[in-house]
C-alpha cells in the first residue's frame, strides 16, 4: 500500500513528519473521512465542502478540490482497494520551534491514505450506547485531529460495554463520539441541529435525504435526555458505520432492543443508494 505525504507517494513505514508538526504539537490541523464503495467515493462533493469549510475555521490554506479529487483518483489507482475509507489529513505545517502562534507563513503538511473496509449489505446488529456528558469544546462543527475529548468518552463507553457514548449537553443529546443520531418518534426522526455542537456529519445529511424521499418527516430539534425512555427506535450514522441501528441505553431497552421499522427501511434506502 501507499500513502500520500506532501507531494511523494510512499510506504506507510517511511513516511515522517517533523517533531515540530503543529499537528504533532498542538493538534493544530484537521481531517476528513470519505467512503468507497466499489472503487468509487461517496459523497465526495460534500466531504471536500466540509474539509474546506474546517480549513477555513483554522485558517490554514485549501489546496482546492482539483488537487482533493486527483488524491482520491491516485490513491484508488496505486491501492487495491474496492471498499474503503479514505482519510485525509491537513495540520498547519512544521516550524523550526514551538510557539503557539505561528512564526511565520508555513506550508501545510498533507496526509492521505485509504484502507479496506468490510462493507456489509444486511441490517447491522443493534447496539448498546451509555449516555455521557459531553465533555467536548464548543467548536465541534470543525472535523479538527484534537479528538482527546472523543477519546476519552469513547474509552468510557467501551468500560460499560457500549459501541458508542451518546452525548448530551444539559436537556440536549448532540451526538455521538464519532457519529450522528437519529431517534425515532411516531414515525418522525429527530436530530440535532448542525450548529457548532456538532459535526455536522455527511451521513446525517444523507439519511435526512432519504427520509424525505421515503416520504417520512424529519426535525433537526435535539432530542431529550427526559423524553429518552419514550422514543421508539434509535440509529447512529456515520462514514464507517452507516446506518447503526440501537437496542439499548444503559439499561434502557427501545423497544424489544430489535432493530425498528423506520430504521431497517432507511438501512435498505442507504444500501440502495451506495450502488
Ligand atoms: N467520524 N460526529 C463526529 C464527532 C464524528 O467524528 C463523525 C465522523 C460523525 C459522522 O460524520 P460522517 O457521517 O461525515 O462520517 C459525527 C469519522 C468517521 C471518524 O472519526 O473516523
Amino acid at each position: 500500500t501507499y500513502v500520500y505525504l506532501n507531494g511523494d507517494w510512499i510506504a506507510p513505514e517511511h513516511a515522517k513528519v517533523s517533531v515540530f508538526d503543529r499537528g504533532f504539537l498542538f493538534a493544530d490541523g484537521i481531517y476528513e473521512v470519505v467512503p468507497v464503495y466499489q472503487g468509487r467515493p461517496f459523497l465526495a462533493e460534500h466531504h471536500l465542502a466540509r474539509l474546506d469549510r474546517s480549513l477555513a475555521a483554522l485558517a490554514i490554506p485549501n489546496h482546492g478540490d482539483p488537487f482533493w479529487y486527483g488524491l482520491i483518483e491516485q490513491l484508488l489507482a496505486r491501492n487495491a482497494i474496492s471498499d474503503g475509507l479514505i482519510y485525509f489529513q491537513v495540520t498547519r505545517g512544521a516550524e523550526t520551534q514551538r510557539s503557539h502562534l505561528p512564526l511565520g507563513t508555513l506550508t501545510p503538511t498533507v496526509f492521505a491514505s485509504v484502507s479496506p473496509l468490510a462493507v456489509h449489505w444486511g441490517v447491522p446488529t443493534p447496539a448498546k450506547v451509555t449516555l455521557c456528558e459531553d465533555i467536548r469544546w464548543l467548536r465541534c462543527d470543525i472535523k479538527s485531529i484534537s479528538l482527546l475529548g472523543n477519546i476519552m468518552l469513547k474509552q468510557h463507553a467501551q468500560a460499560q460495554g457500549a459501541m458508542e457514548p451518546l452525548l448530551f449537553r444539559g436537556d440536549h443529546i448532540t451526538e455521538g463520539a464519532s457519529s450522528n443520531y437519529f431517534a425515532v418518534k411516531d414515525g418522525a426522526l429527530y436530530t440535532a441541529p448542525t450548529d457548532h455542537l456538532i459535526l455536522p456529519g455527511i451521513t446525517r445529511m444523507w439519511v435526512i435525504e432519504l427520509a424525505r424521499q421515503l416520504g417520512l418527516p424529519v426535525y433537526e430539534q435535539p432530542f431529550r435526555v427526559s423524553e429518552l425512555t419514550q422514543l421508539d427506535e434509535l440509529f447512529l450514522t456515520s462514514s464507517s458505520r452507516e446506518v447503526q441501528p440501537i437496542g439499548q441505553i444503559d439499561d434502557i431497552m427501545i423497544g424489544q432492543g430489535q432493530c425498528g421499522k423506520i430504521t431497517e427501511q432507511l438501512v435498505q434506502a442507504f444500501h440502495e443508494s451506495k450502488r
